[in-house]
């Protein structure tokens, strides 16, 4: 075998690793993310409480949470209550904006699509994006089952289980390896995000809607009424909103530019050591 040369020392080959279908697919559901989300907050500012359970009833409370506004002696205070804890959330949840000019709704006005109340465009939005990102996730699963990426890349096998631990403990002391596919780690957020979190957050959605339930009411017994649906569809918002935050967290320490360049071109720079293959560049 060959001594590698000066080059491959200091870095693996450039792999052809995204397809453009996972590419044009990632940025259309990010975009399609930022606009639910914020729209989503000002849908759930219509009434800014969650609810488990079918049952309802003047004595009965059922919530799990609740934003709003109180008066105190020292004047009016937002407050959150979560699970029958309460919290002061004053200048974030329930009331925002300035002493002069407050604002008593749920989520602030900054975080809200549109910045007002307006709960009529709030679902516009909301509906089209909603749409687009099913229409992404489709084009999605039908070509990452045609062209590999799904059995390659994503679906876990034995080996990403039992190589979870130390790829856990690699990230964890930041020490990535640029390889020519994803690591344990990587293929079981991303299995998690496209198997639960997505397929969980559209069911939910569209549990909530009357003409779906009309046309598949096994929706309602499958998660327990709207108002379930609704606190589950708020969860896994939460839980998106997270992966985000890791997810963009983990794309900066790994090295923005050549992340970011195998998400717009495709191409990626592996870490010195990757066996080379045809079809790769230097
Ligand atoms: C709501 C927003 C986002 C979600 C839900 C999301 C989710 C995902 C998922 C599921 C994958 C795997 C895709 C596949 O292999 O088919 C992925 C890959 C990737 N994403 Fe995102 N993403 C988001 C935003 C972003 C943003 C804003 C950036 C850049 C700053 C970014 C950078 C990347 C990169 C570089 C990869 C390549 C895979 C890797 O090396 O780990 N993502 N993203």
């Amino acid at each position: 075998m060959s001594e590698p040369d000066e080059h491959s020392k200091k870095q693996g080959p450039l792999v052809y690793r995204q397809s453009v279908w996972t590419r044009l697919t990632h940025w259309t559901w990010a975009i399609c993310l930022f606009f639910l989300l914020l729209s989503g907050l000002q849908i759930f500012n219509a009434h800014p409480a969650l609810y488990v359970g079918q049952q309802s009833g003047f004595e009965f409370d059922n919530s799990v949470l609740r934003i709003g506004a109180v008066n105190t002696p020292e004047g009016p205070r937002g407050q959150t209550t979560v699970f029958g804890r309460t919290f002061d959330t004053t200048g974030v949840l329930g009331m925002s904006g300035t002493a002069e000019a407050p604002q008593y709704v749920g989520f602030p006005p900054a975080v809200t699509i549109p910045s007002f109340r307006d709960l009529a465009t709030g679902r516009v939005v909301h509906f089209f994006f909603g749409w687009l990102l099913v229409a992404a996730l489709f084009v999605w699963f039908l070509a990452s089952f045609i062209n590999g990426h799904l059995r390659r890349d994503i679906l876990p096998r034995g080996a990403d289980i039992s190589g979870l631990p130390r790829d856990a403990m690699d990230h964890a002391r930041f020490r990535f390896h640029h390889g020519r596919q994803y690591s344990p780690l990587q293929k079981i957020s991303y299995f998690s995000v496209f198997f639960i979190l997505f397929p969980l957050i559209v069911l939910t959605g569209l549990t909530m809607s009357p003409g779906m339930d009309a046309a598949f009411p096994w929706l309602l017994d499958l998660f327990g009424g709207r108002q379930t649906a609704r606190t589950i569809h708020f969860g896994v918002m939460t839980l998106l909103v997270l992966f985000f935050v890791v997810h963009i967290i983990m794309v900066l320490l790994a090295g923005p530019l050549n992340e970011l360049r195998s998400m717009v071109t495709g191409w990626y720079r592996t870490s010195p050591g990757t066996p080379p293959e045809a079809g790769d560049k230097p």
